[in-house]
This record gives structure tokens, C-alpha cells and sequence, in this order.
């Protein structure tokens, strides 16, 4: 953990400070500069008082044990029906989306929203040096992750909990974000997208994975339903130039069908 984190977390509460684990209280991430303590729970690094959280009905429902103990299965995101409502198999999308980042030589890559990590640990596995950062709200699903990677003995891998409208790293700090399955989750995408390109260094890459949203009259009515419990869908148009707008170039679309656009973008 101590050398995973080194220079890595930035202070949430005085945003002056790297934190780090010192040697005598092994538990707790202390910020160098305010002192803030944020306690190491179950394999991740606890930013979020729990107290400060206010939560969509579709957060909520990322939280449920039973969504926590299906979501890598066949039963959730692998399964066919997932595949056959997104036009695009979970193993496809996983493989247009490390081909687009170049995960294989990237050497520090944040994985927003990572879920239960099933992005975050397969990228630890292809990078093989270097670090990847697998960041959520949801206590459950890092708590799944976390335990998952130390089976799996992987030992590039961090996992932090905290909100991906206001990221606890210093500018330019990654060569890679990829974001899937989540931005229609967010209550301010934009914003989400603005700490994207803060956090990303010059040249660094993009990849996104989100609902796309349905055209003509029963699109709008679904939106409208959607929208109500938490989540919204992007048309490929709309997303490119939001994403043209946060200094991104290069936006490449590799899947806009169904219910799913997948893009890439790298930040100028
Ligand atoms: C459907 S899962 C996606 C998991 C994984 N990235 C994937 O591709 O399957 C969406 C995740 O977004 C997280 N999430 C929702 N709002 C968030 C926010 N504001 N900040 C960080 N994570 C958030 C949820 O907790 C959930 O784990």
C-alpha cells in the first residue's frame, strides 16, 4: 500500500497535501499537511464520510449485496442479455477499450467508477508494472474489488472510494482514465468529465462507455422514466462536443448502437 500511494492521494479535506500511511498507524491515510485522517477499511482507502453522501435511487441500487455478488458474473455485466440490450459483448468492449488506451504500456491509469474492479484488475494484469487506481463511491463494490485483487495477488492495484465529481489527485497525474458503465450514473457529468481532463496528463487518453440515449418519441419517454431514478443517456453527437469542449481532441466513437456508445478521446 505505502509504495502503491506514494505521492498519489491529495488531500480532500485541505486539497494542500499528499496523504500517506505512516508507519505507526497503519490504518489511517494521514494528510503530511492538515493532518486529516481517512481510515484504510477492507483493502481501500476511505475518503467519503458517509455522513456527506446523498445518493440517486440507481447509487443505492449499486450498493445492494446481491447487484455487489453478480455484477462480474454471466448473470450481470457478462451476461447475454446485457450483451444483446448494449449490441456488444462485455469481452469485445473490454478489448476495443484497451486497445483504444493502450493499457498494455500505460503506466498509471484511473479507473473511474470501477465498480468491483472488473476493469481495474484486468488492466492490472495486462499492464504488469506501473500503477492503476480503481475509484468509487460504493463501499460494497470496492470492498469486493479490493478482496478479489489480493487473491488474485495483484499488488498494483488501489482502490479509493471517493466521488468522481471532485477527484482527490493532483493535475496530470494519469496516462489513462477510463470511465465505464458509469458517467449516466453521475448527477454532473460535466463536471465529471472537467476533473477527467483535469487529472489526465497532456496526451493522455479517454475511453468512456455509457447509455446511449434513444431517439424520436419513445426515446424521449424512456429518457424521462431513466431520468427520474438517476441516470440519463448521451446521443455520440452530444458527448463529442461536450467532450471537444473540455479540451479533448482526437474523439473516435467505436460503438453507437443500441443502448451503449463507446468513445475515446486524449486530452490536448
Ligand atoms: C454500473 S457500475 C460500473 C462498473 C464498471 N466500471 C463497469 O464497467 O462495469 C457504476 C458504478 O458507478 C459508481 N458511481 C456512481 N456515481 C458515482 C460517483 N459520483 N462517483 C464515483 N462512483 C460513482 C457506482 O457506485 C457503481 O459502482
Amino acid at each position: 500500500m505505502e509504495r502503491i500511494t506514494e505521492n498519489l492521494v491529495r488531500c480532500p479535506s485541505c486539497k494542500g497535501g499528499y496523504c500517506s500511511v505512516n508507519r505507526d498507524e497503519k490504518d489511517f491515510f494521514t494528510c503530511k499537511v492538515c493532518g486529516e485522517r481517512y481510515p484504510i477499511r477492507d483493502g481501500f482507502v476511505d475518503l467519503v464520510p458517509e455522513l456527506h453522501l446523498s445518493k440517486t435511487a440507481a447509487q443505492f441500487f449499486m450498493e445492494s449485496p446481491a447487484i455487489v455478488n453478480i455484477y462480474e458474473s454471466r448473470l450481470w455485466r457478462k451476461s447475454m442479455a446485457a450483451a444483446m440490450i448494449l449490441g456488444i459483448s462485455f469481452n469485445k468492449e473490454a478489448k476495443l477499450i484497451s486497445g483504444a488506451a493502450n493499457i498494455a504500456n500505460a503506466d498509471s491509469v484511473l479507473d473511474l467508477a470501477c465498480g468491483p474492479g472488473i476493469y481495474t484488475r484486468a488492466f492490472a494484469r495486462t499492464m504488469g508494472k506501473g500503477r492503476v487506481v480503481g475509484l468509487d463511491l460504493s463501499a460494497p463494490m470496492l470492498r469486493w474489488g479490493a478482496a478479489r485483487a489480493k487473491k488474485q495477488g495483484l499488488d498494483n492495484v488501489v482502490y479509493v472510494r471517493a466521488s468522481a465529481l471532485d477527484l482527490p489527485f493532483e493535475d496530470e497525474s494519469f496516462e489513462v482514465v477510463n470511465c465505464c458503465g458509469a458517467l449516466h450514473l453521475f448527477p454532473d457529468p460535466d463536471k465529471a468529465l472537467e476533473e477527467v481532463g483535469r487529472v489526465l496528463a497532456p496526451g493522455g487518453c479517454f475511453t468512456v462507455a455509457a447509455v446511449r440515449r434513444g431517439r424520436g418519441l419513445l426515446g424521449a419517454i424512456r429518457e424521462k422514466y431513466t431520468r427520474s431514478m438517476g441516470f440519463r443517456g448521451f446521443t455520440s453527437d452530444a458527448l463529442s462536443q461536450t467532450l471537444e469542449r473540455k479540451g479533448f481532441s482526437g474523439i473516435h466513437c467505436h460503438h453507437d448502437a443500441r443502448r451503449w456508445i463507446i468513445m475515446s478521446a486524449v486530452k490536448q
